[in-house]
């Protein structure tokens, strides 16, 4: 610990527990913190010196395996090179470049790009071009906004008023004016244990005309969900239900948000989850998968329609007065294009449908094991749900968490849920790891 240098930490553990605020919130290792010292390919190196099989990617972000050179070289090169550009009125080539190569893989005409830098401002950003675009069409009743119960926006204030984790909001007062929310998902007495979409469900799409009929749809702006919902618990649409949303929102002039922050590059397969599940909507947001993890990144995809109309006014106006000091940041767009041509070098974006049924059957051998109440996946993403101790929810899920990472294997607890979304370079032989180590902890634990 003595090399910490992190601002307002003099060095020690005790120290780390006070400020490590995501930490100490999660409750994860409150008592006995541990580090993550290096990384490579599949493993990370803790602080004493045993290697720790990542099944989250990181924090679902470094889809293409820790080390990547190709991303190292093109930081190191690109800060020597051009360090920083202003993004107000100015720009530099990187940013252009790696813009353009994007939208050859987002769906539709979403062939517009505004860089962020991270998932959290990616949603602010998506929310206000949403509340701007219609009232530059002249409809500014459209002010509310439709999130959904268990949706992750990330920890800013739009973010976490469309956001429906409990957790997230309570102590933040009011939150933005004007939100409402769809009900989540998840039915386990229904859907336990499916592969892919669960098959009950789709008819949950259509509380959003109850919620239309309340607000009425010209005052409402924009709906914002995750295409599956990651850090909600790992909840997958039902079979059929974001076409059936895709349906209402555009039939009642309603702009349609998703947040592909964790769907995107790769994880569920191709380079966005809206295009392998076969619905475009209005915008995207993304960001981890975007740099490999590597450098902070956001970005939020508008289509052309979006795009058009901010367009109209006077060439020397500003279009949308919104931005970042650090947006489209040159360093950030180095790494984002050497992840790029990684993820293109190596298939990586049909990696996830490839190695989908190996991952699913190695999970689901686990079904039967103690408190294991459901099992859920698609493309390279699974949840196992346990059954809470009594009277201490999460208790049972934190034991499994822990025995499984001291036995050499970081998966990502949530309470009585643990995730896993490894990066998408991840073999036959690292599923195999993960499952004996997760049965193991599950059979010592539950
Ligand atoms: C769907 C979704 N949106 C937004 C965010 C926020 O991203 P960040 O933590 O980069 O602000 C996350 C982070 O996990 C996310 O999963």
């Amino acid at each position: 610990m003595s090399n910490l240098s992190l601002p307002g930490m003099s060095g020690s553990r005790a120290d780390l527990e006070a400020l490590w605020m995501p930490f100490t919130a999660n409750r994860q290792f409150k008592s006995d913190p541990r580090m993550l010292v290096s990384a490579e390919g599949m493993y990370y190196t803790s602080d004493d010196g045993r290697q720790v099989l990542d099944s989250c990617a990181g924090l679902w972000c470094v889809n293409a395996g820790h080390g990547r050179r190709q991303i190292t070289e093109a930081v190191s090169q690109q800060i020597v090179e051009l360090d920083y550009a202003p993004p107000f009125q100015m720009g530099h080539p990187k940013a252009f470049e790696f813009a353009n190569r994007l939208i050859k893989h987002t769906p539709g005409d979403l062939n517009h790009v505004f860089f962020t830098n991270s998932g959290s401002e990616s949603a602010e950003t998506a929310l206000k071009i949403a509340l701007a675009y219609h009232r530059l069409r002249g409809d500014s009743g459209r002010q509310k906004m439709i999130g959904r119960e268990r949706g992750y926006h990330g920890v800013n204030f739009g973010g976490i008023s469309v956001g429906g984790i409990a957790n997230n909001r309570k102590s933040f007062g009011s939150l933005v004016s004007g939100v409402d929310h769809l009900p989540h998902t998840l039915n386990i007495n229904l859907n336990a244990f499916t592969k892919g979409l669960p098959e009950h469900g789709v008819e949950l799409a259509d509380a959003l005309e109850s919620i239309i009929t309340l607000h009425d749809a010209s005052n409402i702006a924009a709906v914002i969900v995750e295409p599956m919902a990651g850090s909600g618990g790992v909840i997958m649409p039902p079979q059929g239900y974001l076409k059936r949303l895709r349906e209402i929102t555009e039939k009642h002039g309603i702009l349609l948000i998703f947040d592909e922050v964790i769907t995107g590059f790769g994880r569920i397969g191709e380079a966005f989850a809206s295009t392998h599940w076969g619905v475009t909507p209005d915008m995207i947001t993304a960001a981890k998968g975007l740099t490999n993890g590597a450098v902070p990144m956001g970005a939020v995809f508008i289509s052309e329609k979006i795009h058009q109309t901010f367009m109209q006014g006077p060439e020397n106006a500003i279009e949308l007065f919104h931005g970042y000091t650090y947006s489209g940041h040159p360093v950030a767009a180095a790494a984002g294009l050497a992840t790029l041509d990684i993820y293109e070098q190596e298939n990586l974006f049909q990696k996830a449908i490839q190695m989908e049924d190996l991952f699913a059957e190695a999970l689901h051998t686990l079904k039967d094991l103690p408190g294991v109440i459901d099992i859920r996946n698609s493309g390279l993403v699974a949840a196992i749900e346990f059954a809470p101790d009594d009277n201490a929810p999460g208790a049972r899920g934190y034991r499994i968490f822990r025995e499984a990472y001291d036995k050499g294997v970081l998966v990502r607890g949530t309470g009585d849920i643990l995730a896993m979304s490894p990066p998408l370079i991840i073999e036959p032989k690292h599923v195999d790891q993960l499952v004996s180590t997760l049965e193991h902890a599950i059979k010592t634990k539950s």
